[in-house]
């Protein structure tokens, strides 16, 4: 089954591969990618998670476009987010943007969840493209949960990043 979500191990290392150029391709580029992550967003909001997210509007829009901007670098387009990343790279630099915040597995499944829904919607785009971006996703956010059930703490160092 494709989609699933595996649990997070503290401290583990993790392997993950950047997503290939031909998910990035098949959405349709730059405008497609928008409109994946606008839908993402806005799904977002209604979610459990909705509180990590600022209240304001124009605030949340911002938020938006910087995420709409990493994802393109990410998946192989343009370099938009360059600027934001300020030469640390990319993946390390968004490990350490979700350090200011207390993310648990919970919060991370309902994360993945909502990005399932954003993906089931996607029309025409081949599953296998899609499951290719979802493993990114899903072995990536394990990365992004810094506090666990036990009350402890535990940032992720890049050094247990695997690329395979
Ligand atoms: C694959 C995993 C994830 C990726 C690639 C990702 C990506 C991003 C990006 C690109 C941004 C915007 C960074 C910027 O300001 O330039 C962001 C911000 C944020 N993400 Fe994630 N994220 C992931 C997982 C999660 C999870 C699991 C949570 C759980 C709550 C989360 C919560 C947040 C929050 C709270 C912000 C900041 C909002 C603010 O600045 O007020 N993210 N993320």
């Amino acid at each position: 089954m494709s989609m699933e979500i595996t649990p997070v191990e503290k401290g583990e290392a993790v392997h993950f591969h950047n997503p290939a150029i031909e998910f990035y391709n098949a959405v349709g580029g730059e405008e497609g990618m928008r409109a994946l992550m606008y839908n993402f967003y806005d799904k977002i909001y209604e979610s459990d998670i909705a509180h990590f997210f600022p209240q304001d509007e124009e605030e949340f829009e911002a938020i938006k476009v910087k995420n709409t901007k990493f994802f393109i670098q990410i998946c192989g387009g343009p370099k938009v987010y360059e600027g934001e990343s300020k030469g640390v790279d990319l993946n390390e630099y968004m490990i350490r943007i979700h350090d200011d915040f207390s993310i648990t597995e919970k919060s991370r499944i309902e994360w993945l969840g909502t990005m399932r829904e954003a993906l089931q919607e996607l029309k025409g785009v081949d599953q296998g493209l899609i499951d290719n971006f979802w493993d990114y996703l899903e072995n990536f956010s394990k990365l992004t949960v810094n506090s666990f059930s036990d009350g402890s703490t535990y940032y992720a160092a890049y050094t247990q990043v695997k690329e395979d």
